[in-house]
């Protein structure tokens, strides 16, 4: 267990690095098992979702090396299990990105049940549904989940929500089956697409990329590559967020605008944020008169709901009445708790929907997270906030953010991370 105690308020000044993308890198390295031998991949995020996943390729049979500069090389030549960890499926919901890859190496593959979630209800019928209709069969037994087939054959199929893991789980069963699949309704969030390059380079044979239709021609074999994972435009809209909200003026590294969700870069005007974009990079000035915004959350190229909890601060800065609209999860608008013990002026009228009010002054509270994104939110609601915050179950940040602590101290944050003693990890993770 841990907690970081932040005291506010800051203004944040300087650069921070982004770093390689938690939703690609746990795709690309699950789908590492559709080759056999070395892949060195580059740009690997050191997050605790990233070790957890190479902690199961380790325990399937695979070599992992971890060098300095977040390469990480992975030797899938002797992978021979087919029943992932269950301790360490169960602590990441991501997890479930095993199905297709094994399913398409040994015909057959037991998972524990990655569980249940914080955010809420997350169903996996879509990744079954089509698994089955290129030949798998699913059963369930005892919380494990048993997917066979003794062949993969390709074919057409729409998925019934536009889910990015059932995607990625169907491209990666796709890539090596019999024939051709069309993938209807497919996610086209950036990780996605990057999944897609990386297969491609690889020798799969991916159409359609960026777009809700896939076209995927099965290939005998794949073989192993160098790569490099896209950069994170989660962890780069949380920074910008946070400089926006602290009034402050940072420029934020190794990020390419093009690639991100340019719904989020839209609201950000919106808002009024004072920001410039380069190939490489996005520096964020002064951005003192905030306007309130209206955001729906929804599939690519929608606006992502893993920036929605953050983008709130804004609003509680912001001139005015902002509305939100969380509308993939029902257990998303739980950060709003917290941010009212701290003076936000927030309502929820339901499950989905909240009204924030604004300009309100945040002040220093002990304060809890729930999940990832709300673990980000309540930081920068620190930052902003007078006086001293403690933010409690701050372990489960360290799943998608490297180094924040030392990131935002080297950008003038008063901000420590105390361990706590040993406990349970916080819940089943997102
Ligand atoms: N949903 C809809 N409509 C759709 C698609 C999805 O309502 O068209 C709902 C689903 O019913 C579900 C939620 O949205 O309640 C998420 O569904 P999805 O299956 O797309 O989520 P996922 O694939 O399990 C990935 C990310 C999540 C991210 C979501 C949505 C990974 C490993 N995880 O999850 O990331 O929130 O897509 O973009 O890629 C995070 O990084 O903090 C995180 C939770």
């Amino acid at each position: 267990m841990a907690k970081i105690i932040i005291n506010g308020p800051a203004k944040l000044k300087g650069s921070v690095k982004i770093e390689g993308s938690k939703n690609a890198a746990l795709p690309i390295i699950s789908a590492t098992l559709l080759t056999r031998g070395k892949t060195t991949l580059s740009n690997v995020p050191e997050i605790e979702d990233v070790r957890n996943m190479l902690r199961i390729i380790e325990e399937l049979g695979g070599t992992v090396e971890i060098a300095r500069n977040n390469v990480v090389t992975i030797d899938t030549t002797k992978i021979n299990g087919r029943e992932p960890n269950r301790i360490l499926v169960r602590r990441m919901r991501a997890s479930i990105l095993l199905v297709g890859p094994l399913l398409a190496r040994n015909g057959k593959v037991n998972l524990p049940s990655p569980g249940g979630c914080f955010i809420g209800n997350r169903p996996l019928d879509a990744h079954f549904k089509a698994l089955s209709k290129m030949g798998a069969t699913v059963s369930e037994n005892n919380d494990t989940y048993s997917i066979k087939a003794q062949k993969l054959i390709g074919t057409e199929i729409t998925l019934n929500e536009m889910s990015v893991t059932a995607t990625e789980n169907i491209i990666m069963a796709a890539v090596l089956a019999e024939g051709s699949t069309t993938i209807k309704l497919a996610a086209v969030e950036s990780h996605v697409q990057d999944l897609c390059r990386f297969l491609n380079k690889m020798g799969a044979k991916i159409e359609g990329i960026g777009t809700h239709e896939l076209f995927i021609r099965g290939v005998k074999e794949l073989l192993p590559i160098n790569y490099r994972i896209i950069s994170d435009e989660i962890e780069a809209g949380t920074y910008i967020i946070a400089a926006a909200a602290t009034n402050g003026e940072v420029v934020i590294e190794n990020i390419e605008p093009e690639k991100m969700n340019y719904s989020f870069l839209q609201k950000l005007k919106e808002a009024n944020v004072n920001f410039k974009t380069d190939k490489n990079s996005i520096t964020i000035e002064k951005s003192s008169h905030l306007r309130p915004v209206k955001i729906w959350t929804a599939p690519a190229p929608h606006f992502p709901t893993d920036l929605q909890a953050p983008f709130a601060i804004l609003a509680t800065l912001a001139n005015g009445s902002s509305y939100i609209h969380e509308s993939m999860y029902e257990g998303r608008l739980n950060y709003l708790k917290e941010l009212k013990k701290m003076g936000a002026n927030a309502t929820i009228a339901d499950q989905h929907r909240a009204i924030i009010v604004g300009p309100t002054t945040l002040y220093g509270k002990k304060i809890t997270t729930l999940d990832l994104r709300a673990g980000a939110t309540l930081i920068i609601a620190a930052l902003i906030a007078e006086g001293e915050s403690t933010i409690l179950n701050a372990e489960i940040i360290d799943r998608g953010y490297q180094n924040i602590v030392e990131k935002l101290t080297s950008l003038g944050a008063k901000i420590t991370r105390l361990e706590e003693k040993k406990g349970a990890a916080s819940g089943t993770t997102c």
